[in-house]
């Protein structure tokens, strides 16, 4: 193109240079004669410029044809530069819509990339959760293994527990069979028991009836308790001059055959009584209780008794004083007190009672400025009073020695002395 524009530039110049030297066409054909007056030197220094425009001007002719066709061609360039720029704009659009493709690819792209890493998890979780199912199922198996084992061995125990279960029962039911049989059995050794009792009673019954009975057909009445030695307890004697009476004979003091002629075991007998009183006894054989100082007198006087005084302190400790010739004189005398030899784990308290009168409240014969039986409530062989005195209050005088203090028992016993010459 910028040829073109150079050469149709020479062009015009040339073109005004050949208007001032020439009249058109038929100056050419005046060529041959100019060649002929012109032939001289300025024929021939013009005719190169001369050629060069000819040549020039036919040039000029070819490039205008030239030109004509390169405008033509010019004129096809342009539908075919407007084709073009169409087509390049089709190109374009068509290059954005590429591009919005690829966008949408880019982006359908990103969400596949999205959704596979997605998957990608899901899947490693399906992976780790597998292996977990694997385990699970490995421990499942374990455990239904061990589960088989364990209920093994409870059926085992169920069976065991059944069995000792049925020997419980049965052990139970022995049980109770044996302490049915004890019940029965207890049952009959109480009716065995109490029969033997009533047995005993009846024996004993049966051997006072004997006793009796022997008595009566040999007309003999015993006049101590020697014959009852080996069966104590409430019998009856005869003592000439006062009768016969019922004594209570004691066999485990002191061996066997005593006769009890006073007894505190309870306190309740009252011992603050007169002379007569004294005299005759009272109170019962079964608790509280004085023989009476005649019956004493007539069966002192008949042999020789020994006495054994009990005592039960308080404290428990059990205290006992024993003379070997005990005698009481007769009322006339004031029924005075004799008592022998002493022997005992005690002092020796009753000797300064001994050849002392009794002294009741109303018959004092005692030592004392006053009545003793007064002042200490009771019958004895007071001297100044006492040194012992078992016939005291109940609780508060009943005292022999300091050594037998807070007495809650006391006996007095006598027995025949036994003839050492026999
Ligand atoms: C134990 O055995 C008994 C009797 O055979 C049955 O009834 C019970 O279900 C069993 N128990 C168990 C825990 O197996
Ligand atoms: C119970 O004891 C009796 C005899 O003592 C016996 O005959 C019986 O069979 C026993 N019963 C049981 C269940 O042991
Ligand atoms: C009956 O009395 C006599 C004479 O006292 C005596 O020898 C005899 O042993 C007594 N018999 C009985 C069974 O007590
Ligand atoms: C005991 O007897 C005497 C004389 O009979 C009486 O004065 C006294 O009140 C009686 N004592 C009791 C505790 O009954
Ligand atoms: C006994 O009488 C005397 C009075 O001589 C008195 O001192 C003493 O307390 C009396 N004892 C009792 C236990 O009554």
């Amino acid at each position: 193109m910028g040829r073109t524009k150079i050469n149709v530039i020479l062009l015009i110049i040339l073109k005004l240079f050949l208007v001032d030297t020439t009249t058109g066409e038929e100056t050419c054909e005046n060529d041959r004669e100019m060649d002929k007056l012109c032939g001289g030197h300025t024929y021939k220094s013009v005719k190169p410029l001369l050629d060069y425009f000819k040549q020039v001007r036919n040039e000029l002719d070819q490039s205008e044809i030239k030109e004509k066709h390169i405008s033509e061609i010019n004129a096809d360039l342009m539908i075919k530069y407007h084709e073009i720029v169409g087509i390049h704009e089709k190109l374009m659009k068509e290059a954005f819509q590429l591009d919005e493709y690829k966008n949408k690819i880019i982006r359908k792209e990103n969400n596949l990339q999205l959704c596979q890493s997605k998957v990608d998890k899901l899947e490693s979780e399906i992976n780790s959760q597998q292996t977990t199912i694997n385990q699970l199922t490995l421990h499942l198996s374990d455990k239904s293994n061990k589960l088989e084992i364990c209920e093994n061995q409870l059926k085992k125990l169920n069976s065991s527990v059944i069995e000792k279960d049925e020997k419980i029962s049965g052990y139970s039911a022995t049980i109770q069979n044996i302490t049915e049989y004890q019940k029965t059995i207890s049952l009959k050794l109480e009716e065995r028991l109490t029969m033997l009792f009533k047995k005993d009673k009846d024996i004993e019954i049966c051997h006072a009836e004997i006793i009796k009975l022997n008595r009566t057909s040999h007309n003999n009445i015993p006049s101590n308790c020697l014959p009852f030695g080996e069966h104590p307890g409430v019998h009856e004697i005869e003592v000439s001059g006062v009768g016969s009476f019922d004594v209570l004979c004691d066999s485990q003091l002191a061996g066997p055959g005593w006769i009890v002629i006073q007894q505190r075991i309870g306190g309740e007998e009252n011992f603050t009584r007169d002379w007569a009183t004294y005299r005759k006894g009272f109170g019962s054989l079964d608790s509280d209780f004085f023989l009476g100082l005649e019956k004493m007198y007539r069966l002192t006087s008949q042999q020789q008794y020994e006495l054994y005084i009990h005592l039960l302190a308080e404290d428990g400790n059990i205290f006992y004083a024993r003379y070997d010739d005990f005698k009481i004189s007769d009322e006339d005398h004031g029924y005075a007190l004799s008592l022998g030899k002493f022997k005992g784990n005690v002092w020796d308290a009753m000797r300064i009672h001994e050849n002392m009168k009794f002294t009741t409240f109303d018959r004092d014969n005692d030592l004392f400025y006053d009545n003793c039986a007064v002042w200490n409530n009771s019958g004895w062989w007071y001297n100044d009073c006492f040194a012992c005195n078992l016939n005291g209050l109940y609780d508060e005088g009943l005292y022999c020695s300091e050594s037998a203090n807070y007495l809650k028992e006391t006996k007095m016993l006598i027995r025949p002395k036994e003839d050492k010459n026999k």
